[in-house]
């Protein structure tokens, strides 16, 4: 499948392909080979926030090659209110414990920091062996508060994106590539 035999509603609203799928996929397996080796002998624990990551944390589970595991917790909808403040809401918990594990957090996109810095420090309560960040992209420009990111995949611009998981209103995820919208596309909230 490829940007141009996609279907056409599929594609409304989409202006500008970032990355393709070819590129996304060569970075992850990049990815998914450091951190094979980084955790040999470990077992991490792979935890995800449902449901933008599920593309990259499947692709990503299948290029390392040493025994892990996964978990996916969810939160409460992103909002420009709840990112200011830095607050989500956990909708549905981890099923594992994570105390005493090496945790590697998987992220499909890090903006402001707020989400991800609410986010692991509940799970640091936890006591993990170790708790690592791995981010498909990163806007970095907005960030407003520091994060350690130990695997990233991509800078990108400061503009909204969607595709390989990422949405808009819940639409877009199933693009292959990562995308900007057209402006007219994105009503505000
Ligand atoms: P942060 O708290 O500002 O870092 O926001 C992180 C969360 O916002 C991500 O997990 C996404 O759910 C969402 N998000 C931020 N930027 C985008 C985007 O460009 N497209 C889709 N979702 C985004």
């Amino acid at each position: 499948m490829d940007e141009y035999s996609l279907n056409r509603e599929l594609l409304d609203g989409v202006d500008k392909v970032l990355f393709s799928s070819q590129q996304i996929q060569t970075r992850v397996e990049e990815l998914g080979s450091r951190i094979s080796r980084d955790y040999v002998g470990k077992k991490p624990l792979l935890v995800g926030v449902l449901r933008g990551v599920v593309f990259f944390m499947v692709d990503l589970m299948r290029t390392i090659d040493i025994p892990l595991e996964v978990d996916f917790m969810s939160i409460s909808s992103y909002s420009p209110e709840s990112r200011n403040l830095g607050l989500v809401r956990v909708v549905k918990d981890l099923e594992l414990s994570i105390t005493g594990r090496h945790v590697l957090f998987v992220e499909d996109i890090i903006d402001t920091g707020m989400t991800l810095n609410h986010l692991l420090r509940t799970l640091k309560a936890r006591q993990p062996a170790s708790l690592e960040v791995c981010v498909l992209f990163d806007k970095g420009k907005n960030r407003q508060i520091e994060v350690p990111i130990k695997y990233k995949g991509f800078d990108i611009p400061d503009a909204f994106v969607v595709g390989y998981g990422l949405d808009y209103r819940e639409g877009y995820r199933n693009l292959p590539f990562v995308a900007t919208l057209n402006p007219q596309s994105i009503r505000s909230e």
